[in-house]
């Protein structure tokens, strides 16, 4: 494996590119592997991005593991490990930043403000060092995926958008490098957020339309955990638009944000109503 600070373009060649911020688990390996099938070229990036995070989050405690996910990308088959200096991402002098607008302003944006122009930014970037024919993310990041479509279209970027499915573990707590941050009794709390969606998503399937009944119970499943400190949101969701949906008509979103202590976790559901 190749491990590179610049990536050259691959004449004829299919390049395919998962950008991680490195601890790598199950859920990127899920891309990875993929990205290794579908093209010709398998790259990966490990750059912690300074500026999705904003000053009262956890930058400086991400995890890392350096010597463990380059095992895996070798194990893996990946051709090249990018993994560029900030100085090189953010030259002296940089001023430019990406925000799509609407999309990144609900949901997470709401609480997060300023991540989502962060993240455009940097996988604009990381797009135009890497010049890949397909770029992988996950489906536990639904709000990023979607505003990186966007993204992609609004400035004609010759990139296919692969979109996988949320990887989960045993207890079905969707992966995420954050789960490392959770006690053994956050650990379980925090399988509520699984049980508020998967019940919810069945009762959309019987035909419940009412979006309100459905947040009601999303948010009294989460409540009920001590543990559970803060729902930031929990809810029925457009699936294009991230609005709020009051009658079931066709696929929906359902999607939750909550903190066990400093812990913030996401994930969510689309489901089709009967
Ligand atoms: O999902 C992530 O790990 C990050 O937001 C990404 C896409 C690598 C951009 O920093």
């Amino acid at each position: 494996m190749q491990n590179s600070s610049k990536v050259n373009l691959q004449g004829g060649k299919t390049i395919g590119f998962v950008p991680t911020m490195g601890a790598l688990h199950r859920g990127h390996m899920s891309l990875v592997r993929a990205c290794r099938e579908e093209n010709d070229v398998a790259v990966v990036s490990i750059f912690v991005n300074p500026t999705q995070f904003d000053p009262s989050e956890d930058l400086d405690k991400y995890p890392s593991d350096l010597d463990g996910d380059m095992t895996k990308l070798e194990e893996a088959g990946v051709d090249t490990l990018f993994m560029p200096e900030e100085a090189s991402v953010y030259p002296e002098g940089f001023q430019t930043s990406i925000e799509v607008k609407g999309l990144s302003e609900k949901l997470c944006g709401a609480f997060r403000p300023g991540h989502f122009d962060g993240v455009a930014t940097v996988v604009a970037k990381l797009l135009n060092m890497v010049y890949p024919t397909r770029a992988y993310f996950g489906a536990k990041d639904y709000q990023q995926s979607l505003i990186i479509r966007r993204l992609a279209v609004d400035l004609d970027m010759p990139v296919e958008i692969a979109v996988l499915p949320t990887v989960r573990e045993e207890d079905c707590l969707a992966m995420s490098s954050r789960n490392a941050y959770l006690s053994a009794d956050e650990r379980r709390a925090a399988q509520a957020i699984y049980r508020a969606l998967a019940n919810a998503a069945d009762r959309v399937k019987e035909g419940k339309r009412d979006a309100a009944e459905i947040n009601a119970f999303m948010r009294e499943t989460l409540q009920k955990e001590p543990l559970i400190t803060e729902v930031q949101y929990a809810g029925v969701y457009d699936p294009n638009t991230l609005d709020d949906v009051a009658d079931i008509k066709s696929e929906v979103l359902l999607a939750v944000a909550a903190k066990l202590g400093d812990t913030r976790l996401i994930d969510n559901m689309l489901v089709k109503g009967a």
